[in-house]
């Protein structure tokens, strides 16, 4: 058995910038991640970080008044103000620990435009913002001597006297369980972007952060919110950054018309992203599309800031779809890119379970309400997570850690025993994984439905019958990636009914839920959190107002 004050499931920057605030506070601090800390799914954010600096004749206020709008008025402001208050702060002290932020012509921080706000205050490192910041903080955690448990998975969150003490594991190279005791656990373990497929999303954001926390009893919060980005390239899904529009790059239909000016005539393709992926999915339903996607044209924003700022997508747009944007415009739609709801936390991280905490993609403050803004995610890693790791450490001083010893892995060792056990069947995550994520695509996409959203639910639970007995063909204890693979699937079967449910439920359109059975918004109802727990019989639903400071809800134009 192993102990540590502070355990943080998840090496992206939420669990690396959580891990080194607890530490900075004075914890014997842990991150355990299923991969390398460097290969977290944070590395593929790359258009930027969202800050207003004062420098810059910028003001939180206003970051904040446009975080609120793009969350169509969902996101609770009083947490909404905690993170743009923090954020400049937060940008600043990356800057000093070592991210080589790109500059403006006077050798400053510059910006770039993002959507969905009034002013260009993007910060970013070319277009692979989230790798930088990921590198830098790898090494100030290194440098601070946090441990890492690298390629290990976690099996269960513990509970006990209705406190978080800790987590069953499994070292992936050996396969042996383990247990970890820990005074406070923060989860950060990411997002659930695979649930759908394409997605923008890693395969390895397999919604098991959520998925641990729902099955202890922590509820999941806003989960029907799920963001399609815009600019998602045709076939593969995979990003192509907002970036791009904020430099200038165009959205076209198939008669060559830039369409978002019948959309949204002041910031047409800076509009918000669910407002810029309706746009797009109504010219291709209405056939201005072009095979199924609309296009982005940079190829007037000329080859020097291309290659400057978009080095990136340069590559991917040759790489995955043979085309060089330099000289034509690329296919891309809307993809499933971010999921807005998660386990419900408070500013400081807190989740209903006393020392259970989560930060980052997995988590729901709320800032992100029905559609986050283009780099609020990033900041909401780094501001949350290290109020988080803050909170933990302090908690930790205060108590010692429960009575536990090995036995306490003893129902996650029969759990995977029983799974290497089931007999030989057509079962095998990988169909049942692309049934879910093909389900979830074709009915929780930009547009959605009762009857869709029903057959997609009955399809969720009729996969979530096929998983009992699911076939696990490698029995071996090392390295068994298919044992892994399986184990993640169990997650994403409680995260896909968990999505359909609340969707289902939430009887209005807002923000990146839009029903064509229910066009308009519905504050009189629906200015109101869905909760779902797992209980006994089942998954259960509840409610929460939206905390309203100072922005009465408006109808939202752009
Ligand atoms: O488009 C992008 O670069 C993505 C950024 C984000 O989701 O925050």
């Amino acid at each position: 058995m192993y102990s540590h004050d502070v355990l943080i499931i998840g090496a992206g920057l939420a669990g690396m910038r959580a891990a080194l605030s607890a530490r900075q506070n004075g914890a014997d601090v842990a991150v355990i991640s299923k991969v390398h800390p460097v290969r977290s799914h944070s590395n593929a954010a790359q258009g930027g970080i969202n800050a207003a600096l004062e420098h810059a004749g910028d003001d939180w206020h206003d970051h904040a008044y446009d975080t609120v709008k793009g969350s169509d008025y969902l996101g609770d402001q009083d947490a909404i103000e905690v993170m743009c208050r923090e954020a400049g702060s937060e940008v600043i002290q990356m800057e000093h620990y070592g991210v080589t932020f790109s500059r403006d012509e006077n050798g400053r921080l510059g910006t770039r435009a993002f959507g969905g706000q009034g002013k260009a205050r993007t910060f970013f490192v070319a277009d692979f913002t989230g790798q930088a910041l990921l590198h830098v903080l790898y090494e100030q955690i290194m440098r601070a001597g946090v441990r890492v448990y690298e390629e290990w998975f976690v099996l269960e969150i513990l509970v006990e006297d209705g406190e978080c003490a800790g987590a069953v594991v499994m070292e992936i190279r050996s396969g042996d369980i383990h247990v970890i005791r820990a005074k406070a656990v923060i989860m950060a373990a990411g997002g659930l972007g695979r649930v759908f497929e394409p997605s923008t999303n890693a395969l390895i954001c397999t919604g098991d952060g959520m998925g641990l926390a729902y099955r202890v009893g922590a509820p999941l919060m806003d989960m029907e919110m799920v963001q399609y980005h815009p600019t998602t390239l045709k076939g593969s899904g995979v990003l192509i950054t907002e970036g791009a529009r904020g430099e200038g790059a165009h959205l076209l239909n198939s008669e060559g018309d830039r369409f978002m000016e019948r959309y949204a005539p002041n910031m047409m393709e800076l509009a918000s992203r669910d407002v810029v992926s309706r746009a797009e999915q109504t010219e291709i339903n209405e056939g201005r599309g072009i095979d199924g996607s609309v296009l982005l044209d940079l190829r007037h924003l000329g080859e020097p800031l291309i290659r400057e700022r978009l080095t990136q997508i340069l590559d991917i747009a040759r790489d995955f779809a043979n085309v060089n944007l330099l000289e034509e415009p690329v296919p891309i739609r809307p993809g499933m890119h971010y999921q807005m709801g998660g386990v419900k936390t408070d500013v400081d991280g807190q989740t209903p379970i006393p020392g259970l905490y989560a930060a980052g993609e997995v988590a729901c403050v709320s800032v992100h309400g029905g559609n986050r803004l283009g780099a609020n995610s990033l900041l909401d890693t780094l501001v949350f997570g290290r109020r988080s790791g803050e909170h933990a450490a302090e908690l930790a001083k205060s108590k010692s850690h429960k009575d536990l010893d090995d036995s306490a892995a003893d129902a996650e060792k029969a759990h995977v025993q029983r799974l290497m056990e089931n007999p030989k069947s057509e079962d095998m995550f990988g169909q049942i994984r692309v049934d879910m994520g093909t389900t979830m695509n074709d009915h929780l996409a930009v547009y959605r439905n009762q009857a869709g959203m029903e057959s997609a639910l009955d399809t969720v639970r009729q996969l979530r019958e096929r998983y009992q007995s699911v076939y696990v063909p490698d029995k071996g204890k090392t390295w068994n990636t298919n044992l892994v693979f399986t184990l993640e699937l169990g997650f994403m079967l409680d995260c896909a009914e968990a999505i359909t449910l609340s969707a289902i439920e939430r009887k209005e359109s807002r923000g990146a839920h839009t029903r064509e059975d229910f066009p308009e918004r519905d504050d009189e109802n629906w200015l109101r959190h869905i909760l779902v727990r797992q209980t006994e019989d089942g998954p259960a639903l509840d409610y929460q107002s939206v905390v309203v400071t100072q922005w009465e809800p408006q109808v939202r134009s752009y």
